[in-house]
């Protein structure tokens, strides 16, 4: 037996993984190569240990908790609004701002072939979910004669096909040059019963590991280098989904260089009083959202001497860090999430099966965990008629055909 072989054997019976070597036998020598490689670089104690400890993590009580500010942009005066702007337009124009597209997700509620930013909309012409944020980054250059270094975070899942993609459709002239792909981790997935599963009998299934891997993958890819040498200063940050995505928004940019904030999130209100969707708060004096399901109604109602809810913001997954912030936590260890996915695996008898419900645990880090380490954020209430409707699964309430009416709506199409 050869020494690679005999060691992926001995970390498999040390962790209660045998069973990922059951089709070995019938392997090819190439996918015998593939498979044992895996095992060998697979770091088997940290996905225990995530297994075991992360499903406590976020527990938070009330006595943690104190309010966050926010503006509400409907409030802002005319003569303030104004200021903001003028002050966003001059920094965009500087060329010191760029904008990255965190699209490395797997998409699995959605569940389409593909990465989730080739999902095309329904409008006339069809238009993929990639294609409507470069149009409006083109229309930013266009109008503040520039050219914003559009970086995109893909993972091994959907890296080609993303920049495949790209190529066949000649970068939506966005220029090749101007559009960086950089490749964040995996971490392998997990089933109910602690044991790690196959995509292919050669092939253990892994899965990208949270939108908050982008600023290691930042750093480990040179991009945070890359964008120093070119003097990127502020830096925004989304998900691929949302179709009223304003990436430059001249206001969220001013607003925050204004207030001298390191960081910054838009938010939108929180309708439904007591659903236990996560808020906008400060847990330990530190900016964060927190899961407060087990004493929403006690903080629900609250509001300040203005008449204003102090816990009803809700992340959109729109923020702003300086390159000094995204340095700063591209060197801290954000804490990981567990999500239930559904994921496909190959059964005891080497059929690939697709499941009908969520049977994986995924292991997530989310990009809002680094806002704890600061001190103190800008967030920025938006309409979510005007700037959220993304999406997410077909029967949800984030589906394509909201997306499609908001955006005919939004764009006059
Ligand atoms: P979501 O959490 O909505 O994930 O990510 P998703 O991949 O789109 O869909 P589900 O949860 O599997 O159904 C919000 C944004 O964060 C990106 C996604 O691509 C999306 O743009 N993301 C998520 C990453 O870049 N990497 C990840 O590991 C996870």
């Amino acid at each position: 037996m050869d020494s690679s072989l005999r060691k992926a054997k001995n970390i498999l019976v040390k962790y209660n993984q045998e069973h990922l070597l059951q089709f070995y036998n019938s392997l090819n020598d190439s996918e015998k190569n593939i498979l044992v490689n895996q095992i060998l670089n697979i770091d088997f104690e940290k996905i225990l240990d995530l297994y075991n400890n992360s499903k406590i993590y976020n527990k938070c009580s009330i006595g943690m908790i104190s309010p966050l500010k926010h503006i509400n942009k409907s409030k802002i005066s005319k003569d303030d609004y104004n200021k903001y702007v003028t002050i966003g337009e001059n920094f965009i124009q500087k060329s010191r701002f760029a904008v990255v597209t965190m699209a490395g997700g797997q998409g699995t509620r959605l569940g389409i072939k593909g990465p989730k930013g080739t999902f095309e909309l329904d409008i006339l012409p069809k238009k993929s979910l990639f294609e409507i944020i470069c149009d409006k980054l083109k229309n930013a250059n266009l109008k503040y004669n520039i050219s914003i270094p559009w970086y995109i975070m893909t993972s091994t899942q959907n890296h080609e096909k993303t920049v495949n993609f790209f190529e066949e459709r000649n970068y939506f002239d966005y220029g090749k040059n101007n559009v960086i792909f950089f490749k964040q981790s995996n971490l392998p997935l997990i089933d109910l019963d602690g044991k790690l599963i196959l995509a292919e009998p050669y092939l253990i299934n892994e899965g990208s590991n949270g939108n908050g891997d982008v600023f290691k993958a930042m750093k480990n890819n040179n991009i945070i280098s890359d964008m120093k040498s070119k003097d990127i200063e502020l830096v925004f940050f989304s998900g691929v989904d949302n179709v009223l995505l304003k990436p430059v928004d001249p206001l969220f940019i001013g607003l925050t260089l204004y207030n001298n904030k390191e960081i910054a999130a838009k938010t939108i209100f929180k309708e439904n009083a007591n659903s236990k969707d996560w808020v906008f708060a400060r847990k330990n004096n530190k900016p964060g959202i927190i899961n407060c399901s087990d004493f929403v109604e006690e903080i629900t109602e609250l509001k300040d001497e203005n008449g204003d809810y102090l816990y009803r913001e809700l992340n959109i997954l729109e923020h702003l860090f300086t390159i000094k912030a995204i340095e700063k936590v591209s060197n801290v260890e954000l804490p990981y999430h567990l999500a239930f996915r559904k994921n496909p695996f190959v059964n005891y008898e080497g059929m690939k099966q697709v499941p009908e419900s969520p049977n994986t645990y995924k292991f997530e880090t989310f990009i809002f965990d680094a806002f704890n380490y600061f001190d103190d954020i800008q967030l920025l209430r938006v309409d979510d008629e005007e700037e959220f409707s993304p999406i997410k699964s077909f029967n949800g309430k984030y589906n394509p055909e909201r997306a499609k009416i908001m955006y005919k709506k939004c764009y006059n199409v």
